[in-house]
């Protein structure tokens, strides 16, 4: 049985691709990709059905959306082909935000609405298609948030909002707040870092009908270099299923262990090399059975379940 390859973050709201592609890592180990070869890597992700691309101000010390953008710009491809995910509220200490004197967060109305103004102008575009706010605040006011998402979505600059890293209770007090939904929370999962079964974060999302963004989904790549035990265990679990299933690649299998599961998962995968992208894109025709699902669970925890 084959998933499909788009998916409402929330009913009748819009939808991403299945797998949505972070840029995260795009300019890391002093990459400096050019604009060419940004518009080539949208192509080949588009090529794979993975049109959602995962930003945030912060990534590349404030230079990814920029170079980004700038492979935006010469892109023969249309606008609303792609769905663009950015995010704010993380205030580096760096050498482009020198005002900031200590690494905090700001969900202050005034300073989202002009985070999503630079991140329009970085990216080259006249709207972000989901705003996450990238941190809980403990100093969030929600009125004052809320107020300031309102005015981003009413002036067209953003079409859906979202969180990243909440708590179930820290979604209810600003959704409290807003006259539309909140339409996902990204937060860390994979096989190896499994809390969202039973921290409460994935019965909120099956709650309220929205589906999660999960970061991280192959634990930032230590599922290929960890050398601790659980990493050992599930590496041979995966490899297990694997040859039951005739895949003969982990990460496929450990993303279709995410899409296994009934909240609608949406992984956002950090690696931007199309040839492991398309193999993980394998996933979405691979179900696992639920007695495969334990057993890499079992693995992950390093026991049965009680
Ligand atoms: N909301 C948040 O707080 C938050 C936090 C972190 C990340 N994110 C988002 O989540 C996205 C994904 O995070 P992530 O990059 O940590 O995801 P990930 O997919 O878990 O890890 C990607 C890493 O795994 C490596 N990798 C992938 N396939 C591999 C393979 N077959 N063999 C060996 N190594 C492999 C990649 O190396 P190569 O690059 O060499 O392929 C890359 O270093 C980010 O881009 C970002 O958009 C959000």
């Amino acid at each position: 049985m084959s998933i499909e390859k788009r998916i409402p973050l929330n009913s009748g709201g819009l939808s991403l691709s299945r797998l949505v592609l972070g840029a995260w890592r795009l300019l890391d180990q002093g990459a400096k990709p050019s604009a060419a070869g940004v518009a080539r890597l949208i192509d080949e992700a588009i090529a794979l059905g993975l049109t959602s691309f995962d930003h945030a101000d912060i990534y590349g010390n404030y230079g990814v959306e920029v170079a980004f953008g700038a492979g935006l710009a010469g892109w023969s491809g249309k606008r609303q082909s792609i769905e663009l995910i950015t995010k704010c509220d993380i205030m580096l200490t760096s050498d482009q935000r020198t005002e900031n004197r200590v690494k905090h967060y700001d969900t202050s109305a005034a300073h989202i609405k002009a985070s999503v103004d630079r991140s329009l102008q970085n990216l080259k575009t006249d709207y972000i298609d989901v705003l996450l706010l990238h941190r809980p605040d403990p100093l969030m006011d929600a009125d004052d948030t809320a107020g300031g998402l309102q005015a981003v979505v009413e002036a067209g600059k953003v079409r859906a909002v979202g969180v990243s890293n909440f708590t179930p209770s820290q979604i209810d007090l600003l959704a409290s707040r807003l006259p539309f939904a909140v339409v996902t929370n990204q937060i860390e999962m994979s096989v190896t870092a499994t809390a969202p079964l039973t921290d409460g974060s994935l019965d909120h999302a099956q709650r309220l009908r929205y589906a999660p963004m999960i970061w991280s989904p192959l634990g930032g790549g230590s599922l290929f270099t960890g050398t601790g035990e659980q990493e050992q265990r599930v590496r041979a679990a995966l490899q297990a299923v694997g040859a039951e299933l005739g895949v003969d690649d982990i990460a496929a299998i450990a993303i279709a262990w995410l899409l296994r599961h009934p909240a609608r998962l949406v992984p956002v995968l950090g690696s931007l090399k199309p040839e492991r992208l398309a193999k993980m894109v394998a996933a979405l025709d691979i179900t696992l059975e639920r007695q495969q699902w334990f057993a890499i669970l079992k693995a992950s925890t390093g026991r049965d379940v009680a």
